[in-house]
């Protein structure tokens, strides 16, 4: 779609960003794909931004969005009259059921595709599972949309097969971000999908037991990257996709398993894998009906930061959040306020504007994000 410049003073509510608005001093103040409303508007001109690119038709005039893009993740709409969440209002909205329907089939297909791998060469099957990948993403709009849509399909079943396909979709997200040309693209999404593969030679009973495991089972979780490299080594793939089978429970910091490598003797793949393998750890070991709070998964990250490579990991975190500008939440202290700034050195904690209040959560180590309305 073509864009053009418009200065802010002749912006107009419903147009839509084709990039993102920063302040002078690089703050984002908004996401590309965000629709403008009059309060957006007047966040601009306060910040003194000059000029914002915008989506044009082909005649020349501004793209206004329809309603259906009300739900637009970039920019999550305020609260509801009847008072539902952000991420209830996505999982109402008729693309989540698209997306639910496509993600579902895809990852059934890719369960049998897993299994193949184990036993055939794998070229064939690799194409296969990427097409799932691709069907899945026909189906959303932007890495943002992608992450938040997959926040609500979490009070589904969690297997490795859905988990393998979550990772995946989020290596996608990576080498968008990390703009990879499409055949590191598609290592590195093959990477996602194999990265457990292992799993598939430890008993079920294991893999699913709801209660604590013994040492000897905890030992046999634990083998699953050896076995995972051991059944890709002799296929037909590159080297990057097996030998994040063996390394994604590397850490940076030489605290991980199998071998204790630390950051710089692991793939950059390995690396990238174990990122997006622990987000979504994180993202599914909780209850998900209202989805969790990304402000809390980030706060999680910058605590453990020393355990991942920190261009990516920070390179995540700061896309991941950046999203969330302009959402409205609700604070620790039960005030209800919206986010306006996000701070660089802090991404967990923003500036959040509440009534005739202003709190910079960075400062102010009191008061948390409990929840986006
Ligand atoms: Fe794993």
């Amino acid at each position: 779609m073509k864009t053009k410049k418009f200065l802010t003073a002749n912006l107009k509510p419903g147009m839509v960003s084709a990039e993102a608005a920063y302040t002078y001093n690089n703050h984002l103040v908004i996401q590309s794909n965000t629709t403008l409303t009059p309060d957006i508007i007047d966040k601009l001109k306060y910040y003194a931004v000059k000029a914002v690119k915008i989506y044009i038709t082909e005649d020349g005039e501004p793209d206004i969005a329809n309603e259906n893009q009300e739900i637009s993740l970039v920019s999550p709409p305020s609260l509801d009259i009847d008072g539902s969440t952000y991420f209830e209002r996505v999982q109402q909205s008729e693309e989540f059921s698209e997306f639910k329907e496509i993600f579902t089939s895809s990852v059934d297909n890719f369960k049998e595709e897993l299994n193949d791998i184990v036993v055939k060469n794998g070229t064939d099957t690799v194409t296969e599972m990427l097409h799932e990948v691709d069907n899945i993403l026909s189906k959303t709009r932007n890495p943002l949309h992608l992450l938040d849509m997959m926040q609500c399909l979490r009070s589904f079943d969690d297997m490795t097969y859905m988990h393998s396909m979550n990772v995946a979709l989020i290596c996608h997200i990576f080498s968008t971000w990390l703009s990879l040309p499409e055949e590191e693209r598609d290592v590195l999404v093959v990477s996602g999908l194999l990265h457990d593969i292992g799993k598939l030679k430890i008993p079920e009973e294991i893999i699913s037991k709801p209660g604590k495991l013994t040492d000897k089972e905890f030992e046999k979780i634990r083998s699953h990257p050896r076995l995972g490299y051991e059944i890709l080594l002799p296929k037909d793939l590159d080297n990057r996709v097996k030998l994040a089978a063996l390394q994604h429970h590397e850490r940076f910091n030489g605290g991980g398993y199998p071998s204790k490598l630390t950051g710089p003797e692991m793939s950059n793949f390995s690396s990238v894998v174990a990122i997006a393998d622990v987000y979504d750890a994180m993202t599914s070991n909780r209850v998900y009906r209202k989805g969790m709070c990304p402000f809390t998964v980030i706060a999680t990250f910058e605590k453990e930061k020393d355990l991942y490579e920190p261009s990516l990991l920070y390179l995540f975190m700061k896309r991941t959040i950046e999203a969330y500008i302009n959402t409205e939440v609700i604070l620790s202290n039960k005030e209800r306020g919206k986010v306006v700034l996000i701070n660089q050195n802090h991404l967990s904690r923003p500036v959040v504007i509440a009534g005739n209040k202003t709190y910079d959560l960075s400062k102010d180590f009191d008061i948390d994000i409990a929840a986006l309305i």
